[in-house]
Protein backbone atom coordinates (compact mmCIF):
# COMPACT_ATOMS: atom_id res chain seq x y z
CA UNK A 1 0.00 0.00 0.00
CA UNK A 2 1.31 3.70 -1.18
CA UNK A 3 1.95 5.57 1.82
CA UNK A 4 1.31 9.49 2.15
CA UNK A 5 3.26 12.32 1.94
CA UNK A 6 2.69 14.54 4.72
CA UNK A 7 2.78 18.02 3.98
CA UNK A 8 3.78 20.67 6.28
CA UNK A 9 3.61 24.62 6.27
CA UNK A 10 6.66 26.51 7.37
CA UNK A 11 7.54 29.31 7.73
CA UNK A 12 10.56 30.55 8.98
CA UNK A 13 12.77 28.97 12.11
CA UNK A 14 14.97 32.43 13.46
CA UNK A 15 17.49 32.37 15.89
CA UNK A 16 15.71 33.37 18.79
CA UNK A 17 18.10 35.46 20.40
CA UNK A 18 20.82 36.77 17.36
CA UNK A 19 23.23 34.66 16.71
CA UNK A 20 22.37 31.74 18.72
CA UNK A 21 22.10 29.24 15.78
CA UNK A 22 25.49 27.71 15.56
CA UNK A 23 27.50 29.64 17.27
CA UNK A 24 31.11 28.86 18.43
CA UNK A 25 29.98 29.44 22.10
CA UNK A 26 27.09 28.09 21.46
CA UNK A 27 26.17 25.17 24.58
CA UNK A 28 25.30 22.09 22.68
CA UNK A 29 23.17 19.24 25.33
CA UNK A 30 23.78 15.78 24.27
CA UNK A 31 19.90 13.40 24.53
CA UNK A 32 19.61 9.87 24.00
CA UNK A 33 16.38 8.77 22.44
CA UNK A 34 14.26 5.45 23.22
CA UNK A 35 12.27 3.74 20.91
CA UNK A 36 9.89 1.26 21.44
CA UNK A 37 9.54 -0.49 17.67
CA UNK A 38 7.98 -4.28 18.62
CA UNK A 39 4.36 -3.23 17.63
CA UNK A 40 2.31 -0.31 16.23
CA UNK A 41 0.63 1.87 18.69
CA UNK A 42 -1.48 3.36 16.49
CA UNK A 43 -2.74 3.59 12.54
CA UNK A 44 -3.57 6.72 11.07
CA UNK A 45 -5.50 7.47 7.79
CA UNK A 46 -3.89 7.72 4.21
CA UNK A 47 -5.49 11.03 4.45
CA UNK A 48 -3.91 11.67 8.26
CA UNK A 49 -2.72 15.37 7.05
CA UNK A 50 -6.11 17.12 5.99
CA UNK A 51 -7.45 20.35 5.23
CA UNK A 52 -10.35 22.92 4.75
CA UNK A 53 -11.52 25.90 2.87
CA UNK A 54 -13.72 28.13 4.60
CA UNK A 55 -17.38 28.24 3.18
CA UNK A 56 -17.19 31.58 3.94
CA UNK A 57 -14.90 31.65 0.52
CA UNK A 58 -18.76 31.06 -0.96
CA UNK A 59 -20.09 34.34 0.55
CA UNK A 60 -19.25 36.17 -2.95
CA UNK A 61 -19.40 33.41 -5.56
CA UNK A 62 -16.90 35.42 -7.81
CA UNK A 63 -14.15 34.60 -5.12
CA UNK A 64 -14.41 30.99 -5.33
CA UNK A 65 -13.17 31.50 -9.21
CA UNK A 66 -9.46 31.42 -7.15
CA UNK A 67 -10.44 27.69 -7.67
CA UNK A 68 -9.24 27.46 -11.15
CA UNK A 69 -5.87 28.79 -10.52
CA UNK A 70 -3.09 26.02 -11.19
CA UNK A 71 -1.14 26.90 -8.76
CA UNK A 72 -3.27 26.56 -6.11
CA UNK A 73 -4.42 22.95 -7.80
CA UNK A 74 -0.72 22.22 -7.79
CA UNK A 75 0.13 23.08 -4.11
CA UNK A 76 -3.74 20.87 -3.45
CA UNK A 77 -2.72 18.26 -5.69
CA UNK A 78 0.61 17.94 -3.62
CA UNK A 79 -1.12 17.59 -0.45
CA UNK A 80 -3.10 14.08 -1.58
CA UNK A 81 -4.53 11.77 -0.68
CA UNK A 82 -6.44 14.09 1.73
CA UNK A 83 -9.74 15.45 2.53
CA UNK A 84 -10.64 18.71 1.76
CA UNK A 85 -13.38 20.40 3.90
CA UNK A 86 -15.48 23.02 3.20
CA UNK A 87 -16.87 24.31 5.95
CA UNK A 88 -16.80 26.90 8.89
CA UNK A 89 -19.65 29.16 10.39
CA UNK A 90 -20.57 30.22 7.41
CA UNK A 91 -21.92 26.95 6.67
CA UNK A 92 -25.12 27.32 8.77
CA UNK A 93 -25.77 30.67 6.51
CA UNK A 94 -25.38 29.07 3.25
CA UNK A 95 -28.79 28.26 1.51
CA UNK A 96 -28.85 26.46 -2.04
CA UNK A 97 -30.33 28.22 -4.56
CA UNK A 98 -30.54 25.76 -8.10
CA UNK A 99 -32.20 28.82 -9.74
CA UNK A 100 -29.51 31.52 -9.16
CA UNK A 101 -27.33 32.25 -12.33
CA UNK A 102 -23.21 32.24 -12.19
CA UNK A 103 -22.00 35.27 -11.93
CA UNK A 104 -19.64 36.88 -15.10
CA UNK A 105 -16.46 35.73 -13.42
CA UNK A 106 -17.89 32.65 -12.93
CA UNK A 107 -19.03 32.41 -16.55
CA UNK A 108 -15.50 33.09 -18.17
CA UNK A 109 -14.51 30.15 -15.60
CA UNK A 110 -16.06 27.83 -17.41
CA UNK A 111 -15.92 29.67 -20.98
CA UNK A 112 -11.75 29.06 -20.56
CA UNK A 113 -12.74 25.40 -20.33
CA UNK A 114 -15.26 24.45 -22.91
CA UNK A 115 -13.96 21.58 -25.08
CA UNK A 116 -11.35 20.50 -22.74
CA UNK A 117 -11.05 18.18 -19.93
CA UNK A 118 -12.09 19.92 -17.28
CA UNK A 119 -9.30 19.56 -15.02
CA UNK A 120 -6.12 20.22 -17.91
CA UNK A 121 -7.78 23.05 -18.85
CA UNK A 122 -6.15 26.38 -17.91
CA UNK A 123 -7.79 29.03 -15.01
CA UNK A 124 -9.63 32.17 -15.07
CA UNK A 125 -8.25 34.49 -17.60
CA UNK A 126 -5.63 36.29 -16.49
CA UNK A 127 -7.49 39.75 -16.21
CA UNK A 128 -10.39 38.35 -14.03
CA UNK A 129 -7.92 36.66 -11.61
CA UNK A 130 -5.95 39.78 -10.96
CA UNK A 131 -8.80 42.40 -10.95
CA UNK A 132 -10.44 39.97 -8.02
CA UNK A 133 -7.09 40.37 -6.77
CA UNK A 134 -7.22 43.60 -5.83
CA UNK A 135 -10.53 42.60 -4.62
CA UNK A 136 -9.35 40.09 -2.32
CA UNK A 137 -8.37 42.24 0.47
CA UNK A 138 -11.63 44.15 0.88
CA UNK A 139 -13.49 41.25 0.85
CA UNK A 140 -10.77 39.51 3.57
CA UNK A 141 -11.37 42.10 5.96
CA UNK A 142 -15.70 42.13 5.48
CA UNK A 143 -15.22 37.82 6.35
CA UNK A 144 -13.08 39.11 9.40
CA UNK A 145 -15.21 41.91 10.45
CA UNK A 146 -18.37 39.74 10.24
CA UNK A 147 -16.26 37.23 12.60
CA UNK A 148 -15.37 39.35 14.71
CA UNK A 149 -18.69 41.06 15.44
CA UNK A 150 -20.63 37.33 15.12
CA UNK A 151 -23.02 38.79 12.87
CA UNK A 152 -24.14 36.66 10.01
CA UNK A 153 -25.86 37.04 6.49
CA UNK A 154 -27.40 34.20 4.62
CA UNK A 155 -26.15 33.84 1.09
CA UNK A 156 -26.80 31.48 -1.90
CA UNK A 157 -24.83 29.67 -3.58
CA UNK A 158 -25.52 28.34 -7.11
CA UNK A 159 -24.86 25.38 -9.27
CA UNK A 160 -22.23 27.21 -10.85
CA UNK A 161 -20.75 27.39 -7.03
CA UNK A 162 -21.43 23.67 -6.55
CA UNK A 163 -19.13 23.01 -9.35
CA UNK A 164 -16.28 25.03 -8.66
CA UNK A 165 -15.78 23.66 -5.84
CA UNK A 166 -15.91 20.05 -6.94
CA UNK A 167 -14.05 20.63 -9.50
CA UNK A 168 -11.24 22.20 -7.83
CA UNK A 169 -11.25 19.04 -5.35
CA UNK A 170 -11.36 16.18 -8.12
CA UNK A 171 -9.43 17.04 -10.27
CA UNK A 172 -6.34 17.81 -7.32
CA UNK A 173 -7.03 14.62 -5.98
CA UNK A 174 -8.80 15.32 -2.75
CA UNK A 175 -12.34 14.08 -1.35
CA UNK A 176 -14.44 16.74 -0.78
CA UNK A 177 -16.44 16.74 2.58
CA UNK A 178 -19.43 19.35 2.86
CA UNK A 179 -21.10 21.08 5.32
CA UNK A 180 -24.63 21.57 5.31
CA UNK A 181 -26.84 24.45 7.05
CA UNK A 182 -28.19 23.18 10.44
CA UNK A 183 -29.92 25.89 11.58
CA UNK A 184 -32.46 26.15 8.54
CA UNK A 185 -35.33 24.86 11.15
CA UNK A 186 -39.02 24.28 11.35
CA UNK A 187 -40.99 26.09 13.85
CA UNK A 188 -40.56 23.17 16.58
CA UNK A 189 -36.92 23.57 16.05
CA UNK A 190 -36.11 20.14 14.16
CA UNK A 191 -33.76 20.48 11.38
CA UNK A 192 -35.77 21.53 7.77
CA UNK A 193 -33.91 19.10 5.43
CA UNK A 194 -35.46 20.51 2.47
CA UNK A 195 -32.76 22.40 0.95
CA UNK A 196 -30.13 19.93 2.07
CA UNK A 197 -32.59 17.64 -0.52
CA UNK A 198 -32.19 19.89 -3.18
CA UNK A 199 -28.54 19.97 -2.80
CA UNK A 200 -28.50 16.27 -2.86
CA UNK A 201 -30.21 15.73 -5.56
CA UNK A 202 -28.49 18.40 -7.72
CA UNK A 203 -24.71 16.20 -7.07
CA UNK A 204 -26.60 13.08 -7.62
CA UNK A 205 -27.36 14.53 -10.73
CA UNK A 206 -23.70 15.53 -11.64
CA UNK A 207 -22.58 11.90 -9.99
CA UNK A 208 -20.66 13.71 -7.67
CA UNK A 209 -19.05 11.92 -4.89
CA UNK A 210 -19.62 13.47 -1.68
CA UNK A 211 -19.05 13.51 2.07
CA UNK A 212 -21.29 15.13 4.52
CA UNK A 213 -21.19 17.05 7.68
CA UNK A 214 -23.92 19.01 8.85
CA UNK A 215 -23.71 22.30 11.42
CA UNK A 216 -20.61 23.92 12.49
CA UNK A 217 -19.34 24.27 15.86
CA UNK A 218 -23.40 24.19 16.96
CA UNK A 219 -22.42 24.23 20.53
CA UNK A 220 -22.35 27.91 19.66
CA UNK A 221 -25.35 28.47 17.57
CA UNK A 222 -26.87 31.16 20.03
CA UNK A 223 -24.29 33.43 20.01
CA UNK A 224 -24.67 33.24 16.51
CA UNK A 225 -28.26 32.84 15.31
CA UNK A 226 -30.35 33.09 18.62
CA UNK A 227 -31.17 29.55 18.15
CA UNK A 228 -30.49 26.77 20.95
CA UNK A 229 -29.99 23.22 19.54
CA UNK A 230 -29.64 20.67 22.31
CA UNK A 231 -27.15 17.68 21.64
CA UNK A 232 -29.84 15.54 21.52
CA UNK A 233 -31.84 16.86 18.76
CA UNK A 234 -28.84 17.69 16.70
CA UNK A 235 -28.14 14.08 17.24
CA UNK A 236 -31.84 13.34 15.67
CA UNK A 237 -30.80 15.52 12.85
CA UNK A 238 -28.26 13.81 11.60
CA UNK A 239 -30.38 10.31 11.82
CA UNK A 240 -32.83 12.20 9.37
CA UNK A 241 -29.54 13.26 7.08
CA UNK A 242 -28.76 9.67 7.33
CA UNK A 243 -32.25 8.82 6.00
CA UNK A 244 -31.67 11.22 3.30
CA UNK A 245 -28.26 9.93 2.33
CA UNK A 246 -29.69 6.28 2.03
CA UNK A 247 -32.32 6.88 -0.05
CA UNK A 248 -29.81 8.61 -2.44
CA UNK A 249 -26.88 7.97 -4.20
CA UNK A 250 -25.30 8.86 -1.44
CA UNK A 251 -25.81 5.33 0.04
CA UNK A 252 -21.90 4.85 0.81
CA UNK A 253 -20.85 8.43 1.38
CA UNK A 254 -19.09 9.59 4.52
CA UNK A 255 -21.18 11.72 7.35
CA UNK A 256 -19.06 13.14 9.91
CA UNK A 257 -19.87 15.27 12.64
CA UNK A 258 -21.02 17.08 15.07
CA UNK A 259 -17.85 20.14 14.45
CA UNK A 260 -18.50 20.50 17.87
CA UNK A 261 -15.45 23.26 19.64
CA UNK A 262 -13.23 22.40 22.24
CA UNK A 263 -14.71 19.36 24.91
CA UNK A 264 -15.33 21.07 28.04
CA UNK A 265 -18.86 22.62 29.96
CA UNK A 266 -21.54 22.76 27.39
CA UNK A 267 -20.14 21.73 24.88
CA UNK A 268 -19.12 18.57 26.42
CA UNK A 269 -22.44 17.88 28.06
CA UNK A 270 -23.94 18.56 24.22
CA UNK A 271 -21.42 16.26 22.69
CA UNK A 272 -22.52 13.42 24.72
CA UNK A 273 -26.09 13.91 23.98
CA UNK A 274 -25.47 14.27 20.81
CA UNK A 275 -23.61 10.87 20.60
CA UNK A 276 -26.15 8.85 22.40
CA UNK A 277 -28.64 9.98 19.38
CA UNK A 278 -26.87 10.40 16.46
CA UNK A 279 -23.72 8.54 17.34
CA UNK A 280 -24.66 5.55 15.09
CA UNK A 281 -25.56 7.00 11.90
CA UNK A 282 -21.69 9.19 11.98
CA UNK A 283 -18.64 7.66 10.48
CA UNK A 284 -16.43 10.02 12.12
CA UNK A 285 -16.59 11.83 15.60
CA UNK A 286 -15.42 15.39 14.55
CA UNK A 287 -14.50 18.36 16.56
CA UNK A 288 -12.00 21.50 16.95
CA UNK A 289 -9.00 22.89 18.03
CA UNK A 290 -7.24 26.05 18.43
CA UNK A 291 -4.37 26.90 21.55
CA UNK A 292 -5.08 30.69 21.27
CA UNK A 293 -7.30 33.40 21.33
CA UNK A 294 -4.99 35.14 17.83
CA UNK A 295 -6.12 38.75 18.74
CA UNK A 296 -3.97 38.37 21.86
CA UNK A 297 -1.45 35.60 21.41
CA UNK A 298 2.39 35.98 21.16
CA UNK A 299 5.46 34.30 20.14
CA UNK A 300 5.88 33.31 23.74
CA UNK A 301 2.86 31.67 23.30
CA UNK A 302 3.85 29.85 20.47
CA UNK A 303 6.83 28.43 21.51
CA UNK A 304 5.85 27.68 25.41
CA UNK A 305 5.80 24.02 25.57
CA UNK A 306 2.51 24.17 28.21
CA UNK A 307 0.62 25.34 25.63
CA UNK A 308 1.52 22.62 23.02
CA UNK A 309 0.40 20.30 26.19
CA UNK A 310 -3.01 21.66 26.60
CA UNK A 311 -4.09 20.10 23.36
CA UNK A 312 -3.16 16.74 25.15
CA UNK A 313 -5.89 17.11 28.33
CA UNK A 314 -8.82 17.86 25.58
CA UNK A 315 -7.88 15.17 22.81
CA UNK A 316 -8.11 12.93 26.05
CA UNK A 317 -11.31 14.18 26.73
CA UNK A 318 -12.99 13.60 23.62
CA UNK A 319 -11.77 10.09 23.31
CA UNK A 320 -12.83 8.97 26.41
CA UNK A 321 -15.68 10.60 25.91
CA UNK A 322 -16.50 8.77 22.52
CA UNK A 323 -14.91 5.39 23.55
CA UNK A 324 -17.21 5.53 26.87
CA UNK A 325 -20.38 6.11 24.56
CA UNK A 326 -19.74 4.65 20.79
CA UNK A 327 -16.63 2.74 21.48
CA UNK A 328 -14.30 2.23 18.43
CA UNK A 329 -16.12 5.05 16.05
CA UNK A 330 -13.25 7.04 14.35
CA UNK A 331 -12.30 10.34 15.87
CA UNK A 332 -11.09 13.06 13.25
CA UNK A 333 -10.08 16.57 14.21
CA UNK A 334 -12.77 18.19 11.80
CA UNK A 335 -11.37 21.79 11.94
CA UNK A 336 -8.00 23.04 13.51
CA UNK A 337 -5.09 25.95 13.71
CA UNK A 338 -2.85 27.84 16.30
CA UNK A 339 -5.46 30.22 16.94
CA UNK A 340 -8.62 30.85 16.61
CA UNK A 341 -10.51 34.27 15.25
CA UNK A 342 -8.72 34.41 11.98
CA UNK A 343 -5.50 33.57 13.30
CA UNK A 344 -2.92 35.37 14.83
CA UNK A 345 -1.15 38.22 12.52
CA UNK A 346 2.27 38.26 11.98
CA UNK A 347 2.59 34.50 13.96
CA UNK A 348 -0.20 31.99 12.55
CA UNK A 349 1.48 32.32 8.82
CA UNK A 350 4.87 32.15 10.30
CA UNK A 351 7.61 29.55 11.06
CA UNK A 352 6.47 30.07 14.54
CA UNK A 353 3.29 28.21 13.89
CA UNK A 354 4.90 25.64 12.46
CA UNK A 355 6.13 24.09 16.33
CA UNK A 356 2.19 23.95 16.80
CA UNK A 357 1.30 22.05 13.64
CA UNK A 358 4.08 19.19 13.66
CA UNK A 359 3.79 18.90 17.73
CA UNK A 360 -0.54 18.40 17.23
CA UNK A 361 0.34 16.18 13.94
CA UNK A 362 2.38 14.27 16.23
CA UNK A 363 0.06 14.10 19.35
CA UNK A 364 -2.81 13.38 17.59
CA UNK A 365 -1.40 10.08 15.41
CA UNK A 366 -0.02 8.78 18.98
CA UNK A 367 -3.33 9.44 20.65
CA UNK A 368 -5.35 7.68 17.81
CA UNK A 369 -6.72 10.35 16.03
CA UNK A 370 -6.99 9.55 12.41
CA UNK A 371 -7.56 12.58 10.65
CA UNK A 372 -6.77 15.93 10.94
CA UNK A 373 -7.67 19.01 8.99
CA UNK A 374 -6.05 21.60 9.05
CA UNK A 375 -7.74 25.21 8.32
CA UNK A 376 -7.45 26.69 6.32
CA UNK A 377 -5.96 26.14 2.92
CA UNK A 378 -7.20 28.89 1.00
CA UNK A 379 -9.23 32.30 2.04
CA UNK A 380 -9.41 34.75 4.87
CA UNK A 381 -7.37 35.38 7.66
CA UNK A 382 -3.66 34.99 8.78
CA UNK A 383 -3.49 30.73 9.41
CA UNK A 384 -4.26 29.83 5.61
CA UNK A 385 -1.45 27.53 4.07
CA UNK A 386 -1.41 29.30 1.19
CA UNK A 387 -0.61 32.51 0.38
CA UNK A 388 2.27 33.88 -1.59
CA UNK A 389 4.72 32.47 1.05
CA UNK A 390 3.22 29.25 1.53
CA UNK A 391 6.11 26.43 1.36
CA UNK A 392 4.90 22.94 1.76
CA UNK A 393 7.10 20.47 2.78
CA UNK A 394 5.77 16.87 1.48
CA UNK A 395 6.86 14.55 3.85
CA UNK A 396 8.43 11.15 4.75
CA UNK A 397 6.09 9.82 7.44
CA UNK A 398 3.86 6.65 7.15
CA UNK A 399 0.48 5.72 8.52
CA UNK A 400 1.71 3.71 11.00
CA UNK A 401 2.68 5.24 14.10
CA UNK A 402 5.33 4.19 16.62
CA UNK A 403 6.35 5.22 20.26
CA UNK A 404 9.76 7.32 21.00
CA UNK A 405 10.88 9.27 23.92
CA UNK A 406 13.36 11.53 25.58
CA UNK A 407 15.63 9.65 28.08
CA UNK A 408 15.46 11.80 31.19
CA UNK A 409 14.00 14.44 32.81
CA UNK A 410 13.12 17.78 30.24
CA UNK A 411 10.99 16.58 27.79
CA UNK A 412 8.70 19.46 27.23
CA UNK A 413 10.89 21.23 25.19
CA UNK A 414 12.24 18.78 23.11
CA UNK A 415 9.18 16.96 21.21
CA UNK A 416 10.03 13.69 19.22
CA UNK A 417 7.80 11.28 17.15
CA UNK A 418 8.41 8.25 15.20
CA UNK A 419 6.27 7.10 12.99
CA UNK A 420 7.07 4.13 9.88
CA UNK A 421 8.54 6.14 6.72
CA UNK A 422 6.96 6.59 3.75
CA UNK A 423 7.46 4.07 1.07
CA UNK A 424 6.95 6.42 -1.58
CA UNK A 425 11.02 7.18 -1.40
CA UNK A 426 11.92 4.47 1.31
CA UNK A 427 11.94 0.57 2.09
CA UNK A 428 9.58 -1.11 4.14
CA UNK A 429 11.01 -1.08 7.64
CA UNK A 430 12.89 2.48 7.51
CA UNK A 431 11.57 4.60 10.26
CA UNK A 432 10.90 8.32 10.59
CA UNK A 433 11.49 10.13 13.40
CA UNK A 434 10.29 13.93 14.01
CA UNK A 435 11.78 16.04 16.63
CA UNK A 436 10.99 19.77 17.75
CA UNK A 437 13.28 21.48 19.79
CA UNK A 438 12.25 24.25 21.68
CA UNK A 439 15.39 24.89 23.57
CA UNK A 440 17.17 28.01 23.39
CA UNK A 441 20.91 25.53 22.77
CA UNK A 442 21.11 22.65 19.79
CA UNK A 443 20.30 19.20 20.54
CA UNK A 444 22.22 16.39 19.77
CA UNK A 445 19.96 13.63 19.51
CA UNK A 446 21.38 10.06 19.85
CA UNK A 447 19.62 7.09 18.59
CA UNK A 448 18.83 3.80 20.32
CA UNK A 449 22.18 1.60 20.36
CA UNK A 450 20.69 -0.93 17.68
CA UNK A 451 20.54 1.97 15.38
CA UNK A 452 24.45 2.85 15.72
CA UNK A 453 25.31 1.30 12.10
CA UNK A 454 22.33 2.89 10.15
CA UNK A 455 22.21 5.30 7.62
CA UNK A 456 19.87 8.49 8.98
CA UNK A 457 19.15 11.10 5.87
CA UNK A 458 18.16 14.55 7.25
CA UNK A 459 15.61 17.06 6.37
CA UNK A 460 16.20 19.77 8.52
CA UNK A 461 14.25 23.25 8.51
CA UNK A 462 15.86 26.37 9.12
CA UNK A 463 15.27 29.82 8.86
CA UNK A 464 15.74 32.54 5.98
CA UNK A 465 15.93 36.41 6.20
CA UNK A 466 16.16 38.85 8.69
CA UNK A 467 12.86 38.36 10.70
CA UNK A 468 14.34 34.80 12.32
CA UNK A 469 10.92 33.08 13.74
CA UNK A 470 8.68 35.04 12.44
CA UNK A 471 9.90 35.00 8.87
CA UNK A 472 7.60 33.44 6.48
CA UNK A 473 10.76 31.85 4.13
CA UNK A 474 12.46 28.96 5.34
CA UNK A 475 15.46 26.54 3.76
CA UNK A 476 15.74 23.02 4.03
CA UNK A 477 18.90 21.44 4.59
CA UNK A 478 20.22 25.15 3.60
CA UNK A 479 18.08 25.14 0.45
CA UNK A 480 15.34 27.91 0.15
CA UNK A 481 11.56 26.46 -0.47
CA UNK A 482 9.52 27.94 -3.21
CA UNK A 483 7.67 26.78 -5.90
CA UNK A 484 9.51 26.01 -9.23
CA UNK A 485 6.45 27.13 -11.28
CA UNK A 486 2.86 27.18 -10.83
CA UNK A 487 2.89 23.71 -12.12
CA UNK A 488 6.23 22.15 -9.98
CA UNK A 489 7.03 22.17 -6.05
CA UNK A 490 10.25 22.77 -4.75
CA UNK A 491 12.27 19.54 -4.77
CA UNK A 492 12.82 18.17 -1.26
CA UNK A 493 16.97 17.19 -0.81
CA UNK A 494 18.25 14.95 2.04
CA UNK A 495 21.81 15.15 4.00
CA UNK A 496 22.48 12.01 4.62
CA UNK A 497 24.64 11.99 7.68
CA UNK A 498 27.17 8.95 8.55
CA UNK A 499 26.23 6.27 10.30
CA UNK A 500 26.49 6.17 14.34
CA UNK A 501 26.38 10.33 14.25
CA UNK A 502 24.23 12.34 16.87
CA UNK A 503 21.09 14.13 15.05
CA UNK A 504 21.69 17.74 15.54
CA UNK A 505 18.34 20.01 16.00
CA UNK A 506 19.92 23.83 16.47
CA UNK A 507 17.81 25.91 18.65
CA UNK A 508 14.20 26.72 17.79
CA UNK A 509 14.06 24.39 15.10
CA UNK A 510 12.74 21.20 14.08
CA UNK A 511 13.45 18.12 11.41
CA UNK A 512 12.49 14.99 9.92
CA UNK A 513 15.49 11.95 10.33
CA UNK A 514 15.04 8.83 8.10
CA UNK A 515 16.98 5.97 9.36
CA UNK A 516 17.67 3.49 6.69
CA UNK A 517 17.64 0.04 6.39
CA UNK A 518 15.98 -0.22 9.93
CA UNK A 519 14.23 -3.10 8.97
CA UNK A 520 11.47 -2.51 12.03
CA UNK A 521 9.37 -5.38 11.78
CA UNK A 522 6.67 -3.52 12.60
CA UNK A 523 7.00 -1.24 9.48
CA UNK A 524 6.72 -3.95 7.11
C1 LIG B 1 -29.17 23.98 -11.85
O1 LIG B 1 -29.23 22.59 -12.09
C2 LIG B 1 -30.54 22.08 -12.17
C3 LIG B 1 -30.45 20.57 -12.26
O2 LIG B 1 -29.53 20.19 -13.21
C4 LIG B 1 -31.24 22.70 -13.38
O3 LIG B 1 -32.56 22.25 -13.45
C5 LIG B 1 -31.22 24.22 -13.23
O4 LIG B 1 -31.77 24.83 -14.37
C6 LIG B 1 -29.80 24.72 -13.02
N1 LIG B 1 -29.82 26.15 -12.76
C7 LIG B 1 -29.34 27.07 -13.59
C8 LIG B 1 -29.47 28.49 -13.18
O5 LIG B 1 -28.84 26.77 -14.65
C1 LIG C 1 -31.43 32.63 7.02
O1 LIG C 1 -32.50 31.99 6.32
C2 LIG C 1 -33.30 31.13 7.13
C3 LIG C 1 -34.30 30.45 6.21
O2 LIG C 1 -34.96 31.37 5.42
C4 LIG C 1 -33.95 31.95 8.21
O3 LIG C 1 -34.72 31.09 9.04
C5 LIG C 1 -32.89 32.64 9.05
O4 LIG C 1 -33.50 33.47 10.01
C6 LIG C 1 -31.99 33.47 8.16
N1 LIG C 1 -30.87 33.94 8.96
C7 LIG C 1 -30.41 35.19 8.89
C8 LIG C 1 -29.24 35.53 9.75
O5 LIG C 1 -30.92 36.02 8.16
C1 LIG D 1 -38.80 23.92 5.05
O1 LIG D 1 -38.21 24.96 4.27
C2 LIG D 1 -38.86 25.13 3.01
C3 LIG D 1 -38.01 26.14 2.21
O2 LIG D 1 -37.80 27.30 2.95
C4 LIG D 1 -40.29 25.55 3.23
O3 LIG D 1 -40.92 25.71 1.97
C5 LIG D 1 -41.00 24.49 4.04
O4 LIG D 1 -42.33 24.93 4.35
C6 LIG D 1 -40.25 24.23 5.34
N1 LIG D 1 -40.86 23.09 6.00
C7 LIG D 1 -41.25 23.12 7.27
C8 LIG D 1 -41.87 21.88 7.80
O5 LIG D 1 -41.07 24.09 7.98
C1 LIG E 1 -13.07 13.55 -11.41
O1 LIG E 1 -11.77 13.70 -11.95
C2 LIG E 1 -11.43 12.74 -12.92
C3 LIG E 1 -10.02 13.01 -13.37
O2 LIG E 1 -9.16 13.11 -12.28
C4 LIG E 1 -12.39 12.80 -14.07
O3 LIG E 1 -12.08 11.80 -14.99
C5 LIG E 1 -13.80 12.61 -13.56
O4 LIG E 1 -14.71 12.78 -14.60
C6 LIG E 1 -14.13 13.60 -12.47
N1 LIG E 1 -15.43 13.29 -11.91
C7 LIG E 1 -16.43 14.14 -11.93
C8 LIG E 1 -17.72 13.66 -11.35
O5 LIG E 1 -16.33 15.26 -12.36
C1 LIG F 1 -16.16 8.10 -3.12
O1 LIG F 1 -15.13 8.64 -2.30
C2 LIG F 1 -14.72 7.79 -1.26
C3 LIG F 1 -13.71 8.51 -0.45
O2 LIG F 1 -14.30 9.49 0.31
C4 LIG F 1 -14.16 6.51 -1.84
O3 LIG F 1 -13.81 5.64 -0.79
C5 LIG F 1 -15.20 5.84 -2.73
O4 LIG F 1 -14.64 4.74 -3.35
C6 LIG F 1 -15.70 6.82 -3.77
N1 LIG F 1 -16.81 6.22 -4.47
C7 LIG F 1 -16.93 6.22 -5.78
C8 LIG F 1 -18.15 5.60 -6.34
O5 LIG F 1 -16.06 6.72 -6.48
C1 LIG G 1 -36.64 8.67 -1.71
O1 LIG G 1 -36.31 9.50 -2.85
C2 LIG G 1 -37.33 9.56 -3.83
C3 LIG G 1 -36.81 10.34 -5.04
O2 LIG G 1 -35.57 10.92 -4.80
C4 LIG G 1 -38.59 10.20 -3.25
O3 LIG G 1 -39.60 10.25 -4.21
C5 LIG G 1 -39.03 9.39 -2.03
O4 LIG G 1 -40.12 10.05 -1.39
C6 LIG G 1 -37.89 9.23 -1.04
N1 LIG G 1 -38.28 8.35 0.04
C7 LIG G 1 -38.13 8.65 1.31
C8 LIG G 1 -38.55 7.62 2.29
O5 LIG G 1 -37.65 9.72 1.68
C1 LIG H 1 18.39 30.06 27.52
O1 LIG H 1 17.30 29.82 28.38
C2 LIG H 1 17.67 29.82 29.75
C3 LIG H 1 16.44 29.46 30.54
O2 LIG H 1 15.87 28.29 30.07
C4 LIG H 1 18.22 31.17 30.15
O3 LIG H 1 18.62 31.13 31.48
C5 LIG H 1 19.38 31.53 29.25
O4 LIG H 1 19.77 32.83 29.51
C6 LIG H 1 18.99 31.40 27.78
N1 LIG H 1 20.17 31.58 26.97
C7 LIG H 1 20.16 32.36 25.92
C8 LIG H 1 21.43 32.42 25.13
O5 LIG H 1 19.19 33.01 25.61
Amino acid sequence: MPLPPLLLLLGSLGPFCPGALAGPAEAVDAVELDFATERPVRLVSPAFLSFTIDANLATDPRFLTFLGSSKLRTLARGLSPAYLRFGGTKTDFLIFDPKKKPTLEERSYWQSQVNQDVCKSGSIPSDVEKSLQLEWPFQEQLLLREQYQKKFKNSTFSNSSVDMLYNFANCSGLDLIFGLNALLRTADLQWNSSNAQLLLDYCSSKSYNISWELGNEPNSFRKKSGIFIDGAQLGEDFVELHKLLENSSFKNAKLCGPDVGQPRGKTLKMLRSFLMTGGEVIDSVTWHHYYLNGRIATKEDFLNPNVLDTFISSAQTTLQVVEEIRPHKKVWLGETSSAYGGGAPLLSNTFAAGFMWLDKLGLSARMGIEVVMRQVFFGAGNYHLVDKNFKPLPKLVGTTVLMAKVKGPDKSKLRVYLHCTNINQYKEGDLTLYALNLHNVTKRLQLPHRFFDKQVDKYLVKPFGPDGLLSQTVQLNGQTLKMVDDQTLPALTEKPLRPGSSLGLPAFSYGFFVIRNAKVAACI
